[in-house]
């Protein structure tokens, strides 16, 4: 544990006494560099007269070490003021050989503030290395200070992968699984209940249509050597035959439309012939509960979660629930139906429900309640849905993980009648989280595959990758679970540095290089880390010479004070609108390379040709006979805490060679 008694013994090392007062927003006991902020607050509201929490919200992270460790808006500590002029009267008064803080130096309207890394060494270590696995979260109950400790936990559901029983898994659905991945494990490791869903496409019209296929193309000794292949070459036919009836469908509205005649009639005349027919008779039956339309739709339902289930657990990912569509009650659906017509709401229009959505703060649009024919429509399950799982778990927040394009509409929809229907607060509490749906993936892994194709592709990339690096190759050894482990790290990284706005280019090639900030890399780093701590047994106690040689190692002190960011990087996420992981890659990545620089000997090489991707053999081999003192060892110890926590958090499994 790391408590405040821990905190002051290794402030009193160096003479220092704990913050006297703490902003509310200092998380003095998960971010080290708050302690330091709180203690630079301290000194400066001692001669400005702007309070200490004013003194505290001046002062920044600097998002970059090279502007320095902390940094005060001069301009936010005295409004008004002349940079110039405060800064001048500042360092006038700024204690001399204060332990921590050199005086700052001017920079525009910023005061750059350069820790003393020696001393800091001295917080940072015992912080980072008792708060180990937690550190750079808020995990513990109580701890932040910003909430009361028997307030509890919060409750997320977050809701992800969700593919449909009759299609591929799709590059969208591999997107939304590992985001909503991501961001169940966050949340969880910022303390809160996590509860994750897949809520499968696995009702409608188109599970009808593949029993209509199955009727036709089905054949049981297929199915038996490959389900899924089967089942989708199935649909595929099917639909191959059903294709022209839905054009034709179309065409008959457009030219009612243009005739001036009901378009419903018109389409229901075509509709109610052909295989059009056979589908929605047996959608029917399904809805019904007709035991063979049932059987067969269990059957499909769970060879898919058997499937999926495999796939994930590869990927490290698990789900608590695996719902769909299938499973929202007929009860809730007729509850929001009523509701909505109560209200009058939804309305009648060619035998269909509809709601328009002019009437409920949208420009326009027209949402499909319940079809002509009388089936439930998506939005109709959806709302029903959301209103059970609220029921079932009440959350404080659920997470919805789901391509843009696809359902964007769909979700404006949901969220605007619930808000009409009196359930605000629910609404309010369902984030979209969306991502561009565009993906590359069917290219390389062609059509009809089963979701391990996926993992088998990224794998022989892997394979062929480690087979052309000599260095790499020797080093992890055994290639098949080398190769099978860096695969999965790879495709999760890539897909976590992808910024959700841009497509998905599931390029296998560049996933699986040792380029900084890839998996293999980071996995790389961490193994190396692993090798070189193992040779020494972790002898803490740490002299005063020790903390000078790290603090006179350019590399190693630039390494620790980037250690010391990780909380930061880790708050800034939790504090945006829809936390994102590409930035705590970009950082982990960043650590990496500083800690090249730390273990070679010949940092400025090293640091160059890392950037062109080409980091090789000689610094490397000079740092297997490098010898690290104590000081170095509990950095490495650090920085290996660092790097695994990042990497759990991204819902990697850090490898260490044996
Ligand atoms: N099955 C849908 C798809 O493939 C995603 C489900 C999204 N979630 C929801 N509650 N509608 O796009």
């Amino acid at each position: 544990t790391f408590g405040i008694a821990e905190l002051e013994s290794s402030l009193a090392t160096l003479h220092l006494a704990a913050p006297s007062s703490v902003s509310e927003s200092a998380d003095t006991l998960i971010n080290p560099l708050d302690v330091c902020r709180s203690l630079l607050a301290d000194i400066l509201s001692g001669f400005v007269e702007s309070g200490p929490e004013a003194a505290y919200k001046s002062i920044q992270w600097p998002n970059n070490i090279y502007n320095g460790d902390l940094s005060v808006v001069l301009p936010k500590l005295r409004p008004g003021c002349k940079a110039v002029e405060l800064a001048a009267d500042i360092a006038s008064k700024f204690p001399q050989n204060h332990p921590l803080f050199p005086l700052p130096f001017l920079d525009g309207v910023h005061f750059r503030i350069f820790l003393e890394v020696d001393a800091f060494a001295r917080i940072l270590f015992p912080f980072i290395l008792n708060r180990g696995r937690d550190y750079g979260t808020d995990v513990t109950p109580g701890l932040r200070k910003t909430s009361s400790p028997d307030e509890g936990h919060k409750k997320l559901v977050v809701e992800f992968s969700s593919p449909n029983t009759t299609n591929e898994l799709h590059g969208r659905h591999l997107r939304s699984t590992i985001i909503g991945a991501f961001i169940g494990n966050f949340y969880e490791s910022m303390g809160w209940d996590v509860t994750r869903i897949n809520y499968l496409g696995d009702w409608g019209k188109n599970i009808a249509l593949l029993k209509v296929g199955w009727e036709r193309f089905g054949n049981e000794e297929a199915y038996q050597a490959s389900p899924i292949e089967h089942l989708l070459n199935v649909y595929e036919q099917i639909n191959s035959l059903f294709q022209p009836e839905v054009a034709a469908s179309r065409r008959a509205r457009d030219e009612a439309a243009k005739t001036g005649q009901d378009e419903g009639q018109a389409q229901a005349e075509i509709e109610g012939q052909g295989i059009y027919a056979e589908r929605n008779a047996t959608f029917k039956k399904l809805e019904d509960g007709d035991e063979e339309a049932v059987t067969f739709w269990k059957r499909i339902r769970d060879i898919n979660i058997e499937k999926c289930t495999d796939f994930y657990s590869q990927l490290g990912i698990r789900f608590d629930e695996y719902t769909g569509e299938s499973q929202v009650s007929t009860e809730t659906m007729l509850e929001v139906e009523n509701l909505l017509k109560d209200k009058n709401i939804c309305e009648e229009s060619s035998g269909a429900w509809v709601v328009h959505m002019q009437n409920y703060g949208l420009k326009a649009g027209t949402a499909i309640i319940r079809n002509r024919d009388g089936a439930t429509t998506y939005l109709l399950r959806d709302l029903a849905a959301m209103i059970e799982r609220s029921r079932k778990y009440s959350f404080d927040k659920m997470i919805i993980v789901t391509a843009n394009d696809h359902n964007a509409l769909h979700f404006t929809h949901l969220i605007h009648i619930l808000a009409a229907i009196d359930m605000k607060d629910l609404a309010d509490k369902i984030q979209h989280m969306k991502f561009n749906e565009t993906s590359n993936m069917a290219d390389t892994v062609g059509k009809g595959y089963e979701p391990q194709a996926i993992i088998s592709h990224v794998e022989t990339a892997m394979a062929a990758a480690l087979e052309a690096d000599e260095e790499k190759k020797t080093f992890f050894g055994n290639p098949n679970k080398s190769a099978k482990t860096l695969s999965i790290a790879s495709l999760l990284v890539h897909e976590l540095s992808t910024r959700t706005t841009s497509a998905h280019s599931f390029d296998t090639t560049a996933m699986t290089t040792f380029k900084l900030g890839t998996g293999p890399d980071l996995q790389y780093w961490y193994a190396k880390l692993c090798a070189v701590l193992k040779t020494r047994d972790g002898d803490t106690q740490l002299s005063d010479e020790d903390y000078k040689f790290l603090a006179e190692d350019e590399s190693a002190a630039n390494l620790l004070r980037l250690l010391a960011q990780y909380p930061e990087v880790i708050r800034a996420t939790y504090n945006s609108i829809s936390p994102q992981s590409d930035d705590i890659i970009k950082y982990l990545a960043g650590v990496t390379e500083q800690l090249a620089d730390t273990l070679s000997s010949d940092e400025d090489d090293d640091a160059e040709g890392r950037e062109q991707g080409e980091f090789e053999a000689e610094g490397e081999a000079e740092a297997e006979e490098k010898t690290f003192g104590p000081g170095y060892i509990t950095l490495f110890e650090a920085t290996r805490i660092v790097l695994e926590n990042g990497l759990k958090m991204l819902g990697i499994t850090p490898y260490a060679t044996e």
